[in-house]
């Protein structure tokens, strides 16, 4: 089965096309294209992701890599296809340029060997979600095809399914459930247990901000540009134990496994305030006692869940998990087996929702456009 998949939820805009065979147990995926289109550089002006201006650039981005993701996976034929071009501007009216560039493309082209179309519709900025589902809605008439609606935190657990740069599935017979997945990104901060395929219970989550989000605010803080993870991660490398840096570690000691960002964010907020002038060397005292604290938090609440649901296998998924002083700390204090995706495959892409879409696919989770929305705050709890 071949997917082409779309990923539009924050502020990189993605299609990939993915071949795959096998059940859920045994799933081979073949990646035929892979294209991301990221905002980072629009948005760093602004020290944020604004998803007006995101929707903006993803109508922009998508026809441009849906056609090199057709080149790449030589899918690309020259031949005029009979397509219905009133019903896809009228799909498309909110997005007239998009309509008139996807058309060009659709209506030149051999209708691709591709089965569905999956597109992630949720959570995730509202505006921009809606782009990628009326593109998704759009080709799905043009080739007839159907949609799978992909939930993008589900997508963040199942990336790390496939190796992307050796082209290799990870072999899943070792899967044993329960899985403890942490889902950290700019977005969310959830502990989920997997309890078998596409069954998930939220354990925790962030009560305020997302632990990327703290990462980008301090970085901020410190004069450090958008998105502040690599940015505090690099500056964190030079940082040395200091009396006078001290910062607290929220809800680390509660008996749940909710998390609290917000006020670590605030506390490094006062402490700069307090230091007055900061040498360089301060900053990267500071950058490493924040990735020290965000990582005590997470290292204390996810031994609490491995003992209580008896896990021995840990998924860390998202943005976040690009982080190397943090995947370090997993594999040496946790004594379980960690599954990490490809740095590249950390932060948002497309592969991941074509993953979770091919599961989508061969369990009947499948959709008629009118029933797929924007769904901003789904769940991954109810996803399936
Ligand atoms: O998953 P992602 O690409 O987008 C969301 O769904 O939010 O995550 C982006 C977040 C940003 O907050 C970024 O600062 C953070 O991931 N990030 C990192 C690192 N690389 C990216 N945080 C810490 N260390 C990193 N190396
Ligand atoms: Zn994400």
């Amino acid at each position: 089965m071949k997917i082409l998949s779309i990923e539009t939820s924050c502020d990189e805009t993605a299609i990939s096309i993915l071949e795959a065979q096998g059940e859920m147990v045994s799933p081979v995926f073949k990646v035929l294209a892979n294209n991301l289109n990221s905002q980072i550089e629009i948005h760093k002006e602004f020290g944020g992701v604004y998803p007006n201006l995101a929707r903006r650039e993803h109508a922009k981005n998508l026809p441009i890599i849906l056609e090199k993701s057709l080149k790449d996976a030589e899918m690309f034929l020259n031949d005029a296809e009979k397509i219905n071009e009133e019903k896809i501007r009228t799909i498309l009216e909110r997005e007239p340029e998009m309509a008139e560039d996807l058309l060009k493309i659709v209506s030149n082209i051999k209708k691709p060997e591709i089965d569905y179309i999956a597109v992630t519709t949720g959570p995730g900025l509202e505006p921009a979600l809606w782009v990628g589902i009326t593109f998704a809605k759009a080709l799905a008439e043009a080739w007839n095809l159907p949609i799978v609606p992909v939930n993008h935190m589900e997508g963040h657990i199942l990336s790390v399914l496939l190796d992307a740069k050796e082209n290799k599935t990870l072999d899943v017979s070792k899967f044993n459930f329960p899985i403890l997945s942490l889902l950290i990104s700019g977005g969310h901060t959830q502990l989920v247990l997997m309890k078998d395929w596409m069954n998930y219970e939220i354990l925790g989550e962030t009560v305020d901000d997302a632990v990327g989000e703290a990462f980008d605010k301090v970085a901020r803080i410190l004069g450090l540009p958008y998105p502040g993870g690599p940015e505090i991660s690099h500056l964190a490398e030079g940082g040395k134990e200091n009396e006078k840096i001290k910062l607290p570690r929220p809800m680390m000691n509660t008996n749940d496994y909710n998390f609290s960002f917000s006020g670590l964010k605030t506390a490094v907020l006062y402490l700069v305030k307090d230091l007055g002038d900061l040498s360089e060397q301060d900053k990267k005292d500071i950058a490493r006692e924040f990735e020290t604290a965000a990582g005590d938090v997470f290292v204390k609440k996810i031994k609490k869940a491995i003992e209580e649901f008896g896990v021995g296998q840990l998924i860390v998924a998202g943005g976040v998990a690009a982080n190397q002083t943090l995947r370090a700390r997993f594999e040496k204090e946790l004594g379980v087996e960690i599954f990490l995706p490809n740095k590249d495959l950390a932060t948002d892409n497309s592969l991941m929702i074509g993953i979770a879409g091919y599961f989508g696919a061969i369990s009947g989770k499948e959709k008629a456009p009118e029933d797929i929305r924007a769904l901003s705050s789904w769940s991954v709890s109810s996803a399936c």
